[in-house]
């Protein structure tokens, strides 16, 4: 997916070429989200223009780029105060290439540069008008209408100031954006605003700030009639504000917290339609008209994350480093919630709708990926523990099916990044219909957890690898925690929630186990690395599992591989054994193992030889296969975190074999904060 980074240093005098590596390793630390070209704007040598530095392909080719314009940019010079603007692009409108890169410009001139992430649905009806006035488009990006638009703007009222303008420009978009805008009329300056795609700022002073809030300042309504037909803009919000003390100052606008947090850990999220600007090195939050329960100010939060925490240890790919991390991250999911003595749960987030969950008619809960499989995998728990309906939902299928949602109806958004789109869409949907949303979340200040009612905070830490697996483990624990929440004052199940409860107490030591088998699973990669496919096969407590394994080995390894409901077996499935294809069968001595027997001798007499995931020291069931990997074995509902791990470490040993980018798998994105 797309990033932003834009630096503004204020009186805080920098050489050209600091701020062009900071410019480049903000966009670094985005790498992760997936992107496929780059670019930066910066002053040129001169201060009167601006010029544009982009590259298809990873910054470390823009870096390069950079280098053959030194000279040009006289980059030892010192700029006291100054702003450059950068962007990773995931391509949605126009194919990767320098000139569909961002940032975007008004004209031949580089007057008004842009980067956006997102996509703008009205892009065609603003071009045509654009077009009609003479301008003459250069990319096939919808964020190219943005850069022509300030500039038709800046035309027709040449004393607006930069923010005013982007006020004008935001009101005629339709779609999802963050966008940050510089211009050689506002030099020294930045506007940055939003709606639907994340986007926060970083504040780095000398002394500590004197402030912990930024005033909103809110204008009048002043949308014109016709989206794109404006005759003229009346100027609109006040420009007073409180300004921040320190007069040295400098800003980092971002997409993402990972691009700011080496800097300063001092930052704002914005809310859709904040539009914050940095003039005389003053930022002030404006908004264009203000509703009935909008608040004053944008608290400054100090972010807790630590850079290391993103970066890669003593590992050699982030989804390696974050697979070994679970038995941390597990227990930081666990931290504060879990008593263990005392056997019993608290969620603070969501503690005091307890009540109302209660007495809910049904849960729903919704996610794309990952995140739809820790729903599958605790499903069967809570129908257990709540007796209540639970649905589970794939975001983007439940909105296809305008699905009905009423008022006692309780809705989870699962969701890592807690950007996903198509899950934002579906919180907003059931939002609307009067249902209770709760965001579980990994992500503090993402826009599932700010428009949640209440919500669970998964605590696994950043994880960086596309594929998600900590976060796969945590979302699943924090879903449990729920489930046994819910049972609190249920005598009759009070056997089964302590034996869950001991179950998560033991989960530390069992994962570090399972994580002892990474050799063993490197050698099976060893035998599987060169098949076209690969059958995962499971029911009960296991079947998220097959689904989950599959996922990750499909995104990594490029393969194709299959969960299957071991129940689905006679319908079709069977068809495809015999004694080429690899088949993976998880077999745990939970209520349904007879049957998984059963599947396991309807592959093995056609010819099947099926690799075993089973319980540890359960020679009856080893005994029927020639390759099994062991797992310690723990209460039924959670046998589901230790299955999965060998999956994410088999699927990483493949990918890593065939050469793949596990990290950033082909065609696919971190966060995929578009529909
Ligand atoms: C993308 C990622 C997956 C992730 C899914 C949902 O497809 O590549 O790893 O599971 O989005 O993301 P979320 O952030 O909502 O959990």
């Amino acid at each position: 997916m797309c990033g932003i980074f834009a630096y503004l240093n204020f009186l805080t005098p920098k050489k050209r070429s600091e701020i062009l590596e900071l410019l480049v390793t903000g966009l670094k630390r985005l790498e992760y989200r997936g992107y496929d070209s780059a670019g930066v704007a910066i002053d040129s040598a001169d201060n009167q223009e601006i010029t544009l530095i982009k590259k298809t392909g990873k910054v470390a080719l823009l870096e390069e780029a950079i280098k053959d314009f030194s000279e040009k940019l006289q980059v030892s010079g010192h700029l006291d105060t100054h702003c450059g603007i950068a962007h990773t692009r995931w391509a949605t409108h126009g194919v990767p290439s320098e000139i569909n890169s961002h940032p975007q410009r008004s004209d031949d001139s580089n007057t008004f540069v842009v980067v956006h992430n997102g996509i703008i649905t009205n892009y065609k009806e603003v071009k045509v008008f654009l077009e009609q006035k003479g301008y003459r488009f250069e990319s096939e990006t919808d964020t190219e209408i943005i850069a022509k638009l300030i500039y038709h703007f800046y035309k027709q009222h040449p004393t607006f100031t930069f923010r005013e303008l982007v006020e004008n420009v935001v009101q005629q978009l339709e779609g999802a954006f963050a966008l940050c805008f510089k211009s050689k009329h506002f030099p020294g300056e930045c506007v940055g605003t939003r709606r639907g795609s994340p986007l926060l700022v970083g504040i780095k002073t000398k002394t500590r700030l004197a402030t912990d809030h930024i005033p909103i300042l809110y204008g009048k309504d002043h949308r014109p009639h016709g989206r794109v037909e404006i005759p003229s803009l009346p100027r609109t919000g006040s420009t007073e504000f409180e300004p921040l003390e320190d007069k040295q100052v400098e800003y980092f606008f971002a997409s993402d917290a990972s691009a700011i947090i080496e800097h300063t850990n001092r930052v704002i999220y914005f809310e859709d339609d904040d539009i914050a600007a940095v003039r005389n090195g003053i930022l002030s939050i404006h908004r264009v008209r203000r509703g009935g329960d909008d608040p004053n100010h944008r608290e400054i939060t100090t972010l807790k994350m630590e850079l290391q925490q993103i970066m890669k240890g003593n590992y050699d790919y982030y989804m390696q480093k974050e697979i070994f991390e679970q038995p941390e991250s597990v227990v930081n999911t666990m931290r504060g919630r879990v008593n263990f003595e005392t056997k019993t749960v608290v969620l603070g987030g969501i503690k005091e709708h307890i009540p109302e969950i209660k007495r809910c008619r049904r849960l729903m809960l919704i996610g794309c990926g990952t995140s739809y499989h820790s729903a599958i995998a605790t499903r069967q728990l809570l129908e257990e523990l709540t007796e209540l309906p639970v649905m589970v939902e794939l975001a983007s299928d439940f909105l296809d099916r305008t699905t009905p949602v009423f008022r006692d109806d309780v809705c989870f958004f699962i969701s890592q990044s807690g950007e996903t789109a198509d899950t934002l869409m579906a919180l907003r949907y059931c939002k609307q219909r009067g249902a209770l949303i709760v965001g579980i979340t990994n992500t503090v200040g993402s826009s599932i957890c700010r428009e949640s009612h209440c919500g669970v905070h998964i605590n696994a830490g950043p994880e960086i690898g596309v594929a998600s697996t900590k976060a796969y483990t945590s979302q699943f624990i924090s879903l449990v925690m729920f489930a046994l929440v819910m049972s609190e004052d249920r005598l009759s199940l009070r056997k089964r929630r302590e034996e869950i409860i001991d179950g998560l107490k033991n989960l530390q030591g069992q994962i570090r186990k399972v994580l002892l088998l990474d050799e063993k699973v490197k050698s099976l990669a060893e035998n599987l690395y060169n098949k076209k496919s690969l059958l995962i096969m499971g029911r009960g407590f296991n079947f998220a599992t097959c689904l989950e394994g599959a996922l990750k080995v499909k995104e990594l390894t490029y393969m194709h591989s299959e969960g299957i409901m071991a129940g689905e077996l006679k319908h079709g499935p069977l068809a495809l054994i015999d004694n080429t294809m690899p088949v993976m069968m998880i077999v745990t001595r939970d209520p349904v193992y007879i049957k998984c027997m059963n599947a396991l001798q309807q592959v093995k007499s056609r010819d099947g030889n099926p690799i075993l995931i089973c319980e540890e020291g359960d020679a009856e069931t080893m005994a029927f296969a020639s390759q099994y990997l062991e797992v310690p074995k723990t209460v039924d509902c959670l046998q589901g975190i230790l299955t999965v791990i060998p999956m994410q470490l088999l699927s990483f040993h493949i990918a890593v074999r065939r050469g793949c980018n596990v990290d950033c798998p082909r065609n696919l994105a971190k966060s995929v904060t578009v529909e």
